[in-house]
Parts: structure tokens; C-alpha cells; sequence
């Protein structure tokens, strides 16, 4: 397996297989996606397969105190290759990066489904506070200190 840095227009594919499967590509677009001083993407490969995708965007959460903060979107691996490491792996990757930009902080908007990954990665629930996102489904806040 091999993380390496992807574009925005690598990622759509799986994010809208995994992520958003009943909906047309742009949903699987981001604001910023494209803006490369504001955003980075990660992509695990196997077999020269990109099968496991990750974006990160300097985001500013203001419930919490860091000034600088990355925010995690777009975390899908392909359902053949979840549960095999590939997503901690692009964690494991992002997180060295992050820290250069002088960020101490990554947030995310967890689906309730995927709390349980993110704490293992070491993500925290801020409260637990359920709130739904249109057309996605029910979520939580977490992040982790960096
Ligand atoms: C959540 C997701 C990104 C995890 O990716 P992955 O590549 O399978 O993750 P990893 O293999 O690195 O998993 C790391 C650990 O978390 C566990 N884990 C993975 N998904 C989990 C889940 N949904 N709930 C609880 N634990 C989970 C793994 O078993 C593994 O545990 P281990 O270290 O004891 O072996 C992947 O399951 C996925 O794409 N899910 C659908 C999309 C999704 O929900 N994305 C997140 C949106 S907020």
C-alpha cells in the first residue's frame, strides 16, 4: 500500500460511491476543494488502485479555542478494502502535515456510523450533541488535538 498526495478530481469517485451513493457527482464536491492554499487530499493505493481517499481544510471551527485548525472531510475507503488500516494510514499521513502549517487542531463532522472509527484514530465527540446533516444523515462533532 502506498499514501500519496492526490488532486480534489481523484477523490470524487469514491466520495460519491461511498459517501453520497444516491446522489449525482457534485454532491460530492467541496468548497475549497480545488483552492490548494486551503486544502490537501490523500489517497491510499493498492495494487496502483486508489482505494482509499481523505481531504483536509484549513477550517476554522470557533468552538474551539486553537486559532488554526484543519478540518477532515471526505473520508471513504471502498467497502472491499475498509477495516485493512487504509484510512489511518492517511490519517497517520495528514497529521506531520498538518502540524508544519502550524495547525493543532483537526475537526470533523463524524456520521454516527463512523464514531467508532474515529475514536479509534483518537478523535474525540466534543458533546453528545446528534445533529443531521440535509440528505446525509445524523452526525456528531469530534476532533482530535494535533
Ligand atoms: C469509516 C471508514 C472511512 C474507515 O475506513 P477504513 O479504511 O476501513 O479504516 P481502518 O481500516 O483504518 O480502521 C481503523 C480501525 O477502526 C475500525 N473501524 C473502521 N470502521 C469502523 C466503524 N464504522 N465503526 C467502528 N470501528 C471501525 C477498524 O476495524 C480498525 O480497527 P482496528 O485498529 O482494531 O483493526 C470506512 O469504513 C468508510 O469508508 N465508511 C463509509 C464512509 C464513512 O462513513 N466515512 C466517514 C464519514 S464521516
Amino acid at each position: 500500500m502506498r499514501v500519496l498526495r492526490i488532486s480534489a478530481l481523484d477523490t470524487y469517485p469514491i466520495r460519491q460511491q461511498v459517501l453520497v451513493p444516491k446522489h449525482e457527482l457534485k454532491k460530492a464536491k467541496f468548497e475549497n476543494d480545488e483552492d490548494e492554499d486551503i486544502s490537501f487530499h490523500l489517497g491510499a493505493f493498492k495494487d496502483s488502485k486508489l482505494v482509499s481517499v481523505a481531504s483536509f481544510f484549513y477550517e476554522r471551527n470557533p468552538i474551539f479555542p486553537d486559532l488554526h485548525q484543519y478540518q477532515l472531510r471526505g473520508m471513504a475507503t471502498l467497502p472491499e478494502n475498509q477495516g485493512q488500516g487504509l484510512s489511518s494510514e492517511l490519517l497517520t499521513t495528514a497529521f506531520p502535515i498538518i502540524k508544519q502549517n502550524f495547525c493543532t487542531l483537526l475537526w470533523c463532522n463524524a456520521r454516527l456510523s463512523a464514531v467508532g472509527y474515529y475514536e479509534k484514530v483518537g478523535f474525540k465527540k466534543y458533546n453528545d450533541e446528534v445533529f443531521e446533516i440535509e440528505e446525509i444523515g445524523p452526525h456528531v462533532l469530534m476532533s482530535k488535538q494535533i
